[in-house]
């Protein structure tokens, strides 16, 4: 009898023990989400997600590879369900690129095959990294984040041009089209 009830009392005790266990990694889960929220890995920058076509620096004729004054290169795009815009984008072998790209609708993934380019593209914020992308070619960039039923039908190309092949038109603006 009493055998019975160190038993009874044992497993009590472990149950007690596991009970907190998963009360306490609960919490943990939904504090983290409720209070912290979501952020992108880097580079917190937020922006209005659902005006980005209509006016700044996401609007359709602001998006691809520019040129600034000073040489810098900044690519723009939008990753959305479920296509990146734009489809193609050239850039120069072997100089820094700054790439920027913002979601309007859900979490879409970023990366460049064969590069160190990889990031998460979360609505509100903008993403961006710096690279050099050092091997002339098409390199396919698919999103990598499950984001809907198209998501394996999003992808895009950067196309790295040797600099004999590199032009931008008078805007300092390059695209797929005048290179080839
Ligand atoms: Cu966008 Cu997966």
């Amino acid at each position: 009898m009493s055998g019975e009830r160190e038993v009874l009392k044992f497993e009590l005790r472990w149950a007690t023990i596991v009970g907190l266990a998963v009360a306490i990694i609960f919490s943990a889960i939904v504090i983290s989400s409720v209070a912290m929220a979501i952020h992108p890995p880097s580079h917190v920058e937020a922006i209005d997600p659902t005006t980005l076509g209509a006016s700044g620096e996401f609007t359709e004729g602001n998006l691809g590879t520019t040129v600034g004054p000073d040489g810098s290169i900044t690519v723009r795009m939008i990753a959305a369900q479920f296509a990146f815009v734009p489809r193609c984008i050239p850039v120069p072998q072997g100089r820094p690129v700054t790439m920027r790209i913002t979601s309007p609708d859900v979490i879409h993934g970023f990366i460049v095959a064969g590069t160190n380019a990889n990031t998460m593209v979360v609505p509100g914020y903008v993403s961006q990294l710096r690279t050099v992308f050092e091997e002339a070619g098409d390199h396919r960039m698919p999103c990598d984040e499950f984001c809907g039923l198209g998501h394996s039908d999003m992808w895009s190309v950067v196309r790295v041009l040797p600099q004999s092949e590199w032009k931008t038109n008078a805007n300092g603006r390059a695209s797929c089209e005048i290179q080839r």
